[in-house]
């Protein structure tokens, strides 16, 4: 196959962690007898920097005209402590996702096994924890208007809204995924409180028949935050709305151990977005020190997802497992003793495993 591909490396380790990411896909490629061409382009405070925008018209023409983008992460802690800041870079982030039309944010939460003891809870609680988060990314408090200040600054307000339809796409697809994995569909809401919530219930309970394969059940979203490190091995599949999804993936992906080993893929209307869940770590940027292993694996995704190439994703894994076993790592994951590895050995490790 030939894949054309878009490359935002964005902020902070960005173009590092992608650097590695691609080339861990030129291996895929020269392996399997496929090939990959790159269109780079600029997202966040890079392309604040160079066009005063931080989702510019020519990085939307590069996504739309590929068949997948590989991103790296977007932020800058320049932007972050001035209110004042007309353009933020995480607005590139949230125009890119609405531009493509992201509506579903899959997370997947698995902990490596030979990983175990780095969890902050305790393995027996971790062991077989196995779940995927579908987060609705493009909908809810995020994107809701009106958004803002009164006029005289003393009141702020952020709207909540949902529609019918909005709703109904990102649970079809929770649906289908609990009908190829367990069986088992959590929805995380707060319909005690908000109507929005309630319409996300009623939707689901009203698309449940079509799916009888897979068992529903409806939890709170306070209750799924204890539930979540209580129980991590209860879930299956959880779909959740914007917020509620922002907040309970970064819990849940430190339940594993290593932020630095958790991929993403976003799909939706247009080109899907593949990218580590992990943020810039802009302290790290430049040091070959950050783990690129998060986006190795979003690569992973990108050839299940969008190409329909479970092999090759599955080479990717592989690769990875072993570098792990091999204490091929960066200091993040390192054992007590052990000398790690820059991050662009870990890739080249990876890429060289493949081959
Ligand atoms: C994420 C990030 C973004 C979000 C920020 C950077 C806008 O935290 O991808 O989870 O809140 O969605
Ligand atoms: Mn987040």
């Amino acid at each position: 196959m030939e894949f054309k591909m878009g490359v935002l490396p964005g902020d902070g380790i960005g173009p590092e962690i992608t650097a590695q990411a691609v080339k861990v896909i030129d291996a895929v490629c020269a392996r399997y007898g496929h090939q990959a061409k790159y269109t780079y382009a600029e997202v966040g405070a890079a392309a604040i920097d160079r066009y005063g925008d931080p989702y510019p018209e020519q990085t939307h023409r590069v996504c739309m005209e590929s068949d997948a983008v590989l991103f790296g992460a977007i932020g800058d802690p320049r932007f972050d402590n001035d209110p004042s800041a007309r353009v933020r870079p995480e607005q590139g982030l949230l125009a890119m996702r609405k531009a493509l039309g992201l509506y579903a944010n899959i997370r997947p939460v698995s902990p490596f096994p030979s990983l175990l003891y780095r969890s902050p809870l305790r393995s027996e609680v971790v062991q077989g924890a196995d779940f995927v988060f579908l987060r609705e990314l493009t909908g809810g408090l995020y994107f809701g208007r009106p958004q803002g200040r009164s006029e005289d600054g003393k009141t702020a307000y952020d709207t909540c809204v949902y529609s019918r339809e909005e709703i109904e796409r990102i649970v079809r697809l929770a649906f289908e995924y609990a009908g190829k994995r367990r069986g088992r569909l959590t929805v995380v809401d707060k319909a005690n409180v908000l109507a929005t919530s309630r319409l996300w219930r009623q939707t689901v309970q009203e698309m449940a028949p079509q799916y009888p394969g897979v068992e529903v059940e409806y939890m709170f979203v306070d209750n799924a935050a204890m539930k979540i490190i209580q129980q991590p091995s209860h879930f299956d599949v959880i779909v959740t709305e914007n917020m509620f999804g922002d907040i309970l993936t970064d819990e849940a992906s430190v339940i594993t151990g290593s932020l630095g080993l958790l991929p993403s893929a976003s799909v939706g209307v247009h080109t899907s977005l593949f990218e580590p869940i992990h943020g810039s770590y802009p302290q790290a940027a430049g040091r070959d020190i950050a783990n690129p292993v998060a986006t190795i694996l979003s690569a992973a995704m990108m050839f299940e997802y969008a190409f329909s190439l479970p092999k090759e994703g599955a080479a990717i894994r592989e690769a990875v497992a072993r570098s792990i076993q091999e204490g091929v790592v960066t200091e993040d994951i390192a054992e007590a003793g052990q000398k790690p590895s820059g991050t662009q050995a870990v890739g080249d490790y990876i890429a060289r495993s493949i081959r």
